[in-house]
């Protein structure tokens, strides 16, 4: 397929990209650099760099695409809660103009970065699709506007748009690709927990903070459900082929991503140590706004509609790869 993927210069997106050129596909990469890399983007993809709320019309123009998937966003949810206009702008409105353009060039297929986010603190654990979505961050509020926008889009499309929302949960691991350098988690400003973490264990920072310790779970500590970027990967393949046939024309498919299990922050930083050796100094800090306790998906929907399984769920196992990208981050 000729596939246009935005932000794939990102983390998330870089790592599909590899995974779909790996696949056969025709590969173009729109990004801003804003927060990608340029030497992220797979070789044997196109590049264009610019904004996809501008750009995405002139690239669609210059082709028949056969599906767009959409990875570029501001995607952190504890900044989303001091800069929610820069969310609402930056995802949203860049969303329907890009929803405007696959309209426009009557691209059949999209594939969305949703996110657990959408849900906020869930009734029951593990979520699954149908739980309702109640975002406890604008993060989280601006992706599910921008699924609601899509589900109109699919339904008005006259059959011309099918569409899936990926629900991630908490993507982490590397890539490890035949040729060419890993491709991992590698932001200006660290947020996330697994790579601040290993910084701990490379020497970059004394200690880590684990952001609550009274929150109602089995150890005090927020509890997430990890999921291989290589698996998350894989179901955006899967995911293209449900949006053009198996759930047909006008639709919207919405899946989690995730491997059912969680993990305390405490847990996370004892797999770190067992991975890396390194003692790890944890302190306890003040709770961060807009954490919700328990994030736990449900993907049984993602196995049964997108065939969906995934091979990489050992925490352990995510810990070695994203410390093996750390290393030669460091090393390089
Ligand atoms: N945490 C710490 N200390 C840190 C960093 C994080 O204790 O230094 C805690 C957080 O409070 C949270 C957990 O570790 O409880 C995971 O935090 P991350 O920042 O790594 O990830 P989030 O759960 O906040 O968010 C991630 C993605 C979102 C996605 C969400 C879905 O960034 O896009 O997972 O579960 F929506």
């Amino acid at each position: 397929m000729k596939l246009l993927v935005t932000g794939g210069a990102g983390y998330v997106g870089s790592v599909c990209t590899a995974h779909l050129l790996d696949a056969g596909h025709e590969v173009t990469v729109l990004d801003d650099l804003s927060t990608g890399h340029r030497d992220a983007v797979p070789a044997a993809a196109a590049f264009v760099e610019g904004d996809v709320a501008t750009a995405t019309d002139g690239v669609l123009a210059t082709g028949a695409f056969d599906g767009v998937l959409h990875f570029a966003a501001r995607s952190l949810v504890g900044e989303s809660v001091v800069d929610p206009a820069g969310y609402w702008h930056g995802n949203v409105l860049t969303s329907v103009a890009l929803l405007d353009a696959v309209r426009a060039h009557r691209v059949p297929r999209l594939v969305f970065s949703s996110t657990a986010a959408t849900y906020g603190e869930p009734e029951q654990s593990p979520i699954t699709e149908d739980s309702p979505t109640r975002p406890t961050n604008p993060y989280g509020a601006t992706k599910l506007a921008i699924d609601h926008a899509i589900a109109s889009y699919a339904a008005a499309s006259g059959g011309e748009l099918g569409a899936v929302s990926l629900r991630y949960f908490n993507v982490a691991g590397a890539h490890r690709p035949v040729d060419g350098p890993m491709l991992g988690e590698r932001h200006t400003t660290e947020t996330h927990l697994i790579p601040l973490v290993l910084q701990v264990a490379l020497g970059e920072r004394e200690h880590v903070s684990m952001f609550g310790d009274d929150w109602p779970t089995h150890d005090g500590t927020c509890v997430r459900d990890y999921i291989h970027v290589d698996d998350l990967a894989a179901a955006h393949l899967l995911a293209l082929d449900a949006a053009g046939e198996g759930d047909g024309p006008g639709t919207h498919l919405v899946c989690n991503l995730g491997n059912g299990t969680g993990f305390s922050v405490r847990e996370v930083v004892e797999a770190c140590r067992r991975v890396t050796g390194h003692p790890i100094p944890a302190v306890v800090a003040p709770r961060r706004a807009g954490d919700p306790a328990v994030l736990v998906a449900s993907a049984r929907r993602a196995r049964t509609r997108l065939g969906w399984a995934p091979q990489r769920g050992d925490l352990d196992g995510i810990v070695a790869d994203a410390w093996s990208f750390a290393r030669a981050r460091v090393a390089s």
